[in-house]
């Protein structure tokens, strides 16, 4: 790909528009594949290639519709249509992709951030005026944190108590002995209700600006009869006065760029943190040189996600910091030093880890 500006001329640049534009448009029929369960009856059929009336009465679809996202999901080379029989099928190398909670299955959920990102199109054309709102509210962006939720729950299940876990020296350990954890903006509690299971002796507290997302982390606490998990709906910027002290480990997935005051947060934390306690901090790998971001491959995903979530989410309040989804490790790596933490690693999983402890001067201070 010539560099912009440079060797590309406006005959190549309108080609590689052509393919953003389809992307896109095959991003939304994908996305509609998946949200529809129509992936799913060509996964369980993979077998024997069906007629598009047979995946609509599969489904309870009409075949009509049926028959245009075919064509669309055809035409992207997704699924196969043999020219002759009219039968569909997805082939065989790609099952995995399509199939629910595989490892491979990851990028056929991005596709959904386009409709749930477009929802808010029409709100962030007036956000973005001088005079317009400051931001979203969270109640806005519900369909993407649901999105969201889809996306990490794959890490949570995957990888997070596999490989995150024993990647931090003796955590395994102490929380089979049992310790206490605080899940900040926990979501719909994925991460601790997996923890909760495999390490009994451990006590794990999640707290949650979202109501819908506590309701339905508790209820899966009770279906899973956890006793050693709760989840509370609370603003992470004023934390119980008696969990002071209370914390051996604390941790952040996605949460500190989607916060409007994570100095305040923090500096909550910091109080409910034993002074032995570690704190994992995990950011999107991104540099905080804009000019880093565009070369890497992502990196107007990046800025989508941000521009249409991640900041007006955050910028919804007076006074928010706006760091954005892009904020980046130089950034981070200051702040948390500003806040009193000292880092003891830094780690690219992919995502960054940031491994800290309370500064001993911050302790000195409390
Ligand atoms: C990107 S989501 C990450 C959720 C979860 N950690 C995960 O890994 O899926 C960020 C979460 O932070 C929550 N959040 C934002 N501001 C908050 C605040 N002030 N206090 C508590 N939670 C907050 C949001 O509601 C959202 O669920």
């Amino acid at each position: 790909m010539a560099k912009f500006g440079e060797e590309e001329t406006a005959g190549q640049f309108s080609n590689r528009l052509s393919g953003i534009v389809e992307g896109g448009l095959t991003s939304l029929s994908i996305a509609f594949g998946v949200k529809t369960g129509l992936f799913d009856i060509l996964v369980e059929h993979h077998h024997t290639p069906m007629t598009s009336q047979e995946l609509a009465d599969a489904g309870g679809f009409k075949e009509r519709y049926v028959r245009e996202w075919l064509g669309a999901v055809a035409g992207a080379r997704i699924v196969h249509l043999d020219p002759v029989t009219e039968r569909y099928h997805i082939p065989a190398q790609l099952l995995d992709v399509f199939k629910k909670g595989t490892p491979q299955n990851h990028l056929v959920l991005a596709t959904k951030a386009v409709p749930f990102l477009s929802e808010v199109f029409n709100d962030m054309r007036e956000v973005v005026k001088k005079e317009g709102p400051l931001g979203l509210p969270f109640s806005k962006a519900k369909s993407f944190t649901e999105f969201e939720d889809d996306f990490s729950r794959l890490w949570y299940e995957n990888e997070f108590r596999q490989e995150f876990i024993p990647s931090i020296p003796s955590l395994h350990t102490k929380l089979d002995k049992g310790i206490s954890m605080l899940d900040v903006g926990c979501g719909h509690g994925a991460g601790i209700l997996n923890l909760a299971e495999h390490y009994p002796r451990s006590r794990f507290v999640g707290i949650e600006i979202g109501e819908d997302s506590v309701k339905s982390a508790r209820d899966l606490a009770n279906v899973k009869n956890l006793t050693n998990v709760e989840f509370h709906c609370i603003d992470a910027t004023t934390l119980p006065k008696d969990w002071a002290n209370t914390f051996d480990y604390v941790f952040f997935h996605n949460v500190i760029h989607d916060l409007a005051r994570p100095d305040l947060v923090l500096k909550e934390v910091k109080e409910v943190m034993k002074p032995e306690a570690l704190m994992s901090v995990l950011e999107i790998n991104a540099s905080s040189k804009q000019a880093n971001n565009i070369d890497s491959q992502g990196g107007s995903e990046l800025y989508t996600f941000s521009l249409f979530h991640c900041l007006p989410v955050s910028c919804n309040t007076p006074g928010s910091l706006g760091l954005g989804t892009a904020w980046g490790k130089e950034a981070a790596t200051e702040f948390f030093k500003e806040q009193g933490f000292t880092i003891k690693s830094i780690t690219e999983l992919p995502k960054l880890h940031f491994l800290c402890t309370v500064s001993t001067e911050s302790l000195k201070g409390q």
